[in-house]
């Protein structure tokens, strides 16, 4: 065997050798030509205080989603009193570095500030009351970045997975047409912003992801302005990946709406080891393909793309290894999957 074949073996074995570098085209340059955005969750801790992640979130990404600092328990932790600091960090970050935003998330029965979830518990802030703060939320929320953000994930899994109606606050409260406000109020505020309804168990075809389409077929034949379905894309090896994908994003943009992958991670049951980091790498190959191969398709994002900083062990006991790039910042074959993807374009 030569030498060289030898060591990139070598290489390989041990993982040295493949930290994204420099001399290959970062997936940012690859996409561009694939006429799609790559987008990343970030995580404004990591990228305060460690400068590979943020130098790698720059080179790799040109488009960038809040983890966390854009909910609503992050931008109004007191009511009345709006924290826009972390939020606006990222904003300018994603200007410096030529990345697009994507905003999440406006409406979510997640991460909600405590002074709301208790007031309406107690009975303190009514039905009607409630309305309205949502309506000062969205619009208040939207304004500020207006002109800033190009997808707006304006509610976030308003269904369960068997197409009912998540029994949310919000529709205990305020009944289903709260979804046909929240898109009129977020439209009212910035008329650019393409708006999209986002949940995870979507990829394929199946009662949750036809609620969402039943539900975006009439609000659009309404007028309410929906124009994007978002599929977060969380998945695990262990449950086999979805079917019918491409079908499912081909009825949406029948409808005329986009469609994007918002935040794709796949997880394994640890330890990860060089079949389950393969059959990973073809999950993250499916999805972006059915992207590509979608008119309308024009973003996929990962939930984060080092293990350093993924969500996803601190939430499903004994599993994780879902992203792109392991905890030293060094590129799976997911990475590669990717890379090939966004290269064959669409
Ligand atoms: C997660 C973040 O990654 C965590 O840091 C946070 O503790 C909880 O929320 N669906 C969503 C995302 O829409 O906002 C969630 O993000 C992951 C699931």
């Amino acid at each position: 065997m030569p030498a060289a074949v030898l060591v990139s073996a070598a290489l390989l074995v041990t993982g040295v050798a493949q930290t994204a570098s420099a001399h290959e085209a970062p997936l940012r340059t690859l996409a561009g030509r694939a006429d799609v955005r790559i987008g990343t969750a970030v995580d404004m801790t990591a990228l305060a205080e460690d400068s590979t992640y943020r130098r790698t979130t720059a080179r790799e990404f040109n488009s960038v989603t809040a983890e966390n600092v854009m909910k609503w328990e992050s931008v109004e932790p007191r009511r009345g009193a709006y924290d826009w600091s972390k939020a606006d960090a990222l904003v300018r970050f994603a200007r410096a570095h030529g990345q697009a935003v994507r905003g999440h998330t406006l409406l979510w029965h997640n991460q909600l500030p405590s002074w709301l979830t208790t007031g309406v518990a107690d009975g303190s802030i009514s039905a009607a009351e409630l309305r309205g703060i949502l309506h000062d939320h969205i619009t208040t929320e939207v304004k500020h970045f207006k002109g800033e953000i190009y997808q707006w994930d304006v509610v976030n899994e308003v269904f369960d997975d068997d197409g009912t109606l998540r029994n949310s606050i919000w529709l205990q409260q305020l009944g289903p047409s709260y979804i046909a406000d929240a898109f009129r109020w977020a439209h009212a505020a910035d008329p650019k912003a393409k708006l999209f309804l986002n949940d995870y168990n979507v990829e394929g075809i199946n009662a949750k992801s036809t609620a969402y389409y039943e539900l975006a077929s009439r609000l659009r034949a309404e007028g309410v302005p929906v124009q994007g379905f978002g599929i977060q894309g969380h998945l695990g090896i262990q449950y086999g990946f979805p079917g019918d994908v491409s079908d499912n994003l081909a009825r949406f943009a029948e409808l005329g709406m986009q469609t994007a992958f918002t935040e794709v991670d796949v997880r394994m049951i640890l330890p990860a080891d060089a079949e389950k980091l393969a059959t990973q790498a073809t999950y993250f190959r499916g999805l972006l393909d059915a992207c590509l191969a979608t008119r309308g398709c024009k973003s996929f994002t990962v939930w984060g793309y080092t293990d350093k900083y993924s969500w996803v062990p601190g939430v499903f006991t004994g599993q994780g290894a879902a992203t792109l790039m392991d905890e030293g910042f060094v590129t799976k074959p997911a990475y590669a999957a990717v890379r090939e993807g966004l290269a064959s374009g669409r």
